[in-house]
């Protein structure tokens, strides 16, 4: 069994974004900018979005944090993200998930100028890299096909199963697992509705699982030398951690681990490549490489 390090996959990955901003700024270009609206308190998009303005200064990008309460209305949201849209500097930009119930996250992502939007949640993003366009490709996907090719892992041919069809995840990662020239894989998505999820799985040469269900997948539902990417990361509570929880991923690491050829640790599998490869995003979005 080999461990996937995401952690280390992404920190030299940001260095060579790094290495490429500083040629583009000695040849006097200009500096990627990244800016990210983040509405309330909630723990885990705090966190997501303090790494993300992190991984900004890691690898030589301007970053600008644009924090609403709660009670932000949807116009107000709406007139933030125009405004972003209208601004030359701002290369791309990000709105943090989930919003409040009382926001339409849907108008509020299609508000997002395509062109800026390096989530690639966007349905013309979307459409796009349905149809192998050149666009902006989610970054959770993206991520793990980067780690499945920086790891040479051959997924031509190979049966996968998505767990989960999340419009973040789920259903991208299927796409891309799919694609011609790309992925090559034959797919299949299990969700909540799937019968016989355990057999599928126990025929699939890679199960990649974003199920948001904490040690869903068990040793009898691989085969020997399967490969596991996990996308889970559900808070625990864990009175051990100074924290007071500890992020769980959708796969009992312990028992199917000794089972499988490559498997991600959680954390420091797919989380890291998820910022790294918006990082990415944003570097090509300041090269206008796709629009
Ligand atoms: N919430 C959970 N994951 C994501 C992500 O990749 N982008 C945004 N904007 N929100 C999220």
């Amino acid at each position: 069994m080999q461990l996937i390090d995401g952690k280390a996959t992404a920190t030299a990955i940001k260095a060579d974004i790094a290495e490429e901003v500083d040629k583009i700024l000695s040849a006097g270009g200009k500096q990627p900018h990244l800016a990210a609206i983040l509405v309330g308190h909630d723990g885990g998009s705090e966190t997501y979005v303090r790494n993300k303005v992190i991984a900004c200064e890691q690898c030589g990008f301007k970053s600008t944090l644009i924090r609403f309460e709660n009670d932000v209305t949807e116009k107000e949201l709406l007139a933030c993200v125009d405004r972003l849209n209208k601004d030359t500097d701002v290369d791309g930009f990000i709105v943090q998930l989930p919003l409040p119930q009382h926001i339409d996250e849907q108008k509020v992502i299609m508000a997002i100028d395509y062109r800026k939007d390096v989530d690639g949640f966007h349905p013309i993003n979307v459409g796009r890299m349905a149809i192998g366009l050149p666009c902006f490709i989610s970054a959770t996907p993206l991520g793990i096909i980067t780690l499945l090719q920086h790891y040479h892992i051959e997924t031509s041919g190979k049966k996968c199963v998505v767990l989960g069809r999340s419009n973040i995840v789920g259903k991208p990662m299927a796409q891309l697992m799919m694609q011609k020239n790309f992925g090559d894989a034959t797919v299949t998505v299990c969700h909540s509705h799937s019968k016989d999820l355990k057999k599928e799985c126990r025929e699939a040469d890679i199960i990649i699982a974003a199920i948001g269900h904490p040690d869903f997948v068990t040793e009898d539902m691989v085969k020997s030398d399967a490969v596991i990417i996990d996308v889970g990361t559900t808070r625990v509570p864990d009175a051990t951690r100074k924290s007071g929880f500890r992020l769980n991923g959708d796969v009992k690491f312990d028992e199917v681990a000794p089972k499988c050829s490559f498997i991600t640790p959680v954390p420091g599998g797919v989380g890291p490549m998820t910022i790294c490869s918006l990082m990415k995003n944003t570097l090509a979005a300041s090269k206008k490489e796709y629009y």
